[in-house]
């Protein structure tokens, strides 16, 4: 990260207005409609995996992990990974994506999926998802269908994606 007055912490109820604000701008009314968004819906992000990024007093980035079921396994959608415009390419994305996958992995989860750009993804572990190993709940380029798996045991994650609760 750029600088010492940069800190990532734990995202609080508090925060869930900036956090909000930050998606709209980056994904826009479009948002509610993705497939990924989707899979999330009325289920509260994790606490501990849900981090906010400040920098100089600043809320400006959100990484966000929350309980999926990827057939009867447990697993862990994340999304949306968001920096404010204005500080795109300063290696905050980095920071927090390195944040939830330590945390993921440090809580002892088996792997992580999103949906997103794997050229960005794959420097933090991300691969595809051999195709149709996971059904999502909507329409999803299977380019852009990927997992990390955080420990040495885990098990490839195949079947339909769905809602934890
Ligand atoms: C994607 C996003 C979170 C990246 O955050 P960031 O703080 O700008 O990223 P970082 O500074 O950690 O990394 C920048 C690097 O990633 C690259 N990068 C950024 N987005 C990329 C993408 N979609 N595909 C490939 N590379 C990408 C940049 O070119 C840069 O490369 P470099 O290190 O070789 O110069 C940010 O651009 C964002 O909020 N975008 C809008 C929301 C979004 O698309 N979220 C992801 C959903 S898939």
């Amino acid at each position: 990260m750029k600088s010492s007055t940069t800190e990532i912490l734990l995202e609080k109820p508090e925060n869930a207005e900036a956090v909000e604000e930050l998606s709209a701008i980056a994904f826009g009314p479009g948002r509610f409609a993705r497939t990924a968004f989707r899979l999330r819906e009325g289920v509260a992000s994790i606490p501990e995996l849900s981090f906010v990024l400040y920098h100089q007093g600043e809320l400006i980035g959100s990484v966000k992990l929350t309980r999926i079921k990827v057939g009867e396994q447990d697993s862990l959608v994340l999304g949306p990974l968001v920096v404010k415009p204005d500080f795109k390419n300063c290696g905050f994305g980095k920071s927090l994506m390195e944040k939830a996958v330590e945390a993921a992995r440090g809580a002892g989860e088996s792997h992580i999926i999103l949906v997103g750009d794997e050229p960005y993804y794959a420097r933090f572990g991300f691969e595809k998802v051999p195709p149709g190993n996971i059904l999502m709940p909507g329409p999803v380029d299977p380019h852009r269908l990927l997992v990390c798996y955080l420990q040495e045991s885990s098990d490839a994650v195949t079947g339909v994606a769905s809602r934890a609760v």
